[in-house]
């Protein structure tokens, strides 16, 4: 009996055992899915395919100017900064001038350029990245950090310093910014202790101090190919380097671990090289403690890596601003939308349902949909004299919310 007993339970405990596995390798497939899956998520734009476009097939630089390349018929695109969230606002930006540049573009008598959203994405990336100039930092300043940070007790700039720790002139091209991260990063590990040990503290960077050092350290290096406000990353590259290097210890978006912050949209992140770095550089000791009591190593970042995370980070920033449903159903009207489309977005004479569609809106859809179809709510809002309406560039992460929440009953 009870050895009967015992093989009942054995005979219930193999199947569970192996269901239990094979949830165990679903769930294990389920976060090991290769990076290209979750493209859909985060539809990223590649810079420099953007800047072909613009100047190239869609023929944008006929007429605008970016950083003073192009045309001067329409504003230079890089003269404002982005306001927050960067995304939000480039789309606002276009859908509140557009009556006027659809004008134009009828009037000078040039074909419509139609953009699909990878071509949409690739635009609003070269954009974005266009008007987030970082300034020249300032050498003498850099100076000051190097010495009053302890810096200059280990180092030398130029020859000038302590002899402990290697020279870091050229250690980056002038304006490389990314390369002298990355090189941070990488010596952060063997640094700790010493630093600790020698200041009594892990210096703290703030505001434009680790620009100006840099600028410091590599003044008298020789020119980078390219400059500072071409980061040359690539944002699919960097997807794959943070799961590889950054994922176990940080989530975006809830995926990911749970030793480090959360690095999603959400979190406020600087966007230039420099003020990464020293936000990188303030966590350091922190960040290789943890790896050393969780048995996960340092990240070690080579080539290309570090500006390629930088461009998957800063595109989770300027693509997806978040926002509500409900504050979204409220802007939709208040800002006219409702007049045409109905207040639920069910659809009216005037204009088509928008939540009929199967696919979900995103910041970058929604932005192609709107150019595919911007003329014709332009004609129509004059034939029915409804004033064109205007947004705000934190209305945009509501209204997708909105268009992409289910309807609800009534
Ligand atoms: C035929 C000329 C012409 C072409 C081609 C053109 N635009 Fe424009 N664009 C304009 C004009 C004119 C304005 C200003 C409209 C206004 O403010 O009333 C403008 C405004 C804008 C703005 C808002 C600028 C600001 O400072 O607020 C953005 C963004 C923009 N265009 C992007 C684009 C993109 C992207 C393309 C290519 C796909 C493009 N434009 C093609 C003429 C053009
Ligand atoms: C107590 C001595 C000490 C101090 C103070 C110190 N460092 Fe270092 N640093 C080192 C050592 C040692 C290395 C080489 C580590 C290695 O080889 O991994 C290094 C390496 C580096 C590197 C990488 C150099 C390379 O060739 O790749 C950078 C960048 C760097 N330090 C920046 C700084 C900055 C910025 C400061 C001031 C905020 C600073 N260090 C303060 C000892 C120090
Ligand atoms: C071993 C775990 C671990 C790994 C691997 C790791 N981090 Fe971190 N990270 C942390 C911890 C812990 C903190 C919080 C440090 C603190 O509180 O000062 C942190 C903080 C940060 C911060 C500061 C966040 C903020 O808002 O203040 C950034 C940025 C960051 N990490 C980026 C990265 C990137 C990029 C990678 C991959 C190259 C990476 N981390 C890899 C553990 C890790
Ligand atoms: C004057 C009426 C009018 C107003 C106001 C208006 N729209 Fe439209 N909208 C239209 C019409 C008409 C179409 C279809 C155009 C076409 O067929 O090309 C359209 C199309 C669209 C589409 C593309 C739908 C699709 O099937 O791909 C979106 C998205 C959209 N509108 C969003 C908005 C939003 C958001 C607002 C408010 C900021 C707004 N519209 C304000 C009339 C309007």
């Amino acid at each position: 009996m009870e050895i009967l007993r015992g093989r009942k339970q054995l005979l219930f405990w193999i199947p569970a055992a192996l269901a239990a596995v094979a949830l165990v390798v679903a769930v294990y497939v389920q976060i090991r899915r290769p990076p290209t899956t979750r493209r859909a998520l985060y539809i990223v734009g590649v810079p420099e395919r953007g800047a072909e476009l613009f100047y190239g097939d869609k023929q944008c630089g006929i007429c605008h100017s970016v950083n003073g390349s192009g045309g001067r018929v329409a504003p230079d695109l890089s003269g404002k900064h982005p306001g927050t969230p960067a995304m939000g606002w480039i789309v606002t930006v276009l859908w509140n001038h557009g009556p006027g540049m659809w004008r134009q573009i009828r009037r000078k008598n040039k074909p419509y350029p139609q953009l699909n959203a990878q071509e949409m994405a690739d635009i609003l990336a070269f954009l974005y990245q266009a008007s987030n100039v970082e300034r020249d930092g300032d050498p003498s300043a850099g100076q000051r950090v190097f010495n009053d940070k302890g810096c200059v007790r280990c180092h030398s700039v130029g020859g000038a310093g302590g002899k402990t720790a290697p020279d870091l002139s050229g250690l980056a091209a002038a304006g490389d910014t990314t390369a002298w991260t990355r090189a941070m990063l990488n010596h952060a590990g063997s640094m700790v202790a010493p630093i600790t040990s020698t200041l009594g503290q892990w210096p703290q960077f703030s505001g434009s101090e680790m620009n100006d050092l840099i600028a410091y350290v590599s003044h008298s290096a020789p020119q980078s190919a390219t400059s500072t406000s071409q980061i040359p990353g690539n944002a699919d590259r960097g997807w794959t380097v943070f799961q590889g290097r950054c994922m176990q210890c940080h989530s975006v978006r809830g995926q990911g671990g749970a030793l480090g912050p959360e690095l999603g949209p959400e979190r406020d992140l600087p966007l230039t090289t420099a003020q990464f770095a020293s936000v990188m550089w303030n966590h350091a000791p922190a960040m290789l403690k943890q790896g050393l009591e969780s048995g996960i190593s340092a990240p070690q970042l080579q080539g290309n890596e570090m500006a390629d995370l930088l461009t998957f980070l800063a595109s989770l920033r300027y693509f997806e601003p978040t926002g509500s449903p409900l504050v979204g159903e409220r802007v939709f009207s208040e800002r006219g939308c409702a007049a045409c489309h109905g207040s639920t977005a069910e659809g009216t004479q005037n204009g088509p349902a928008l939540k009929a569609s199967a696919e979900a809106y995103t910041t970058v859809s929604l932005t192609a949909d709107l150019w595919r179809h911007g003329p014709r709510m332009i004609d129509r809002a004059e034939e029915l004299g409804i004033p064109w309406p205007t947004l705000k560039a934190t209305d945009v992460g509501d209204l997708v919310s909105f268009l992409n929440a289910p309807a609800r009953p009534k």
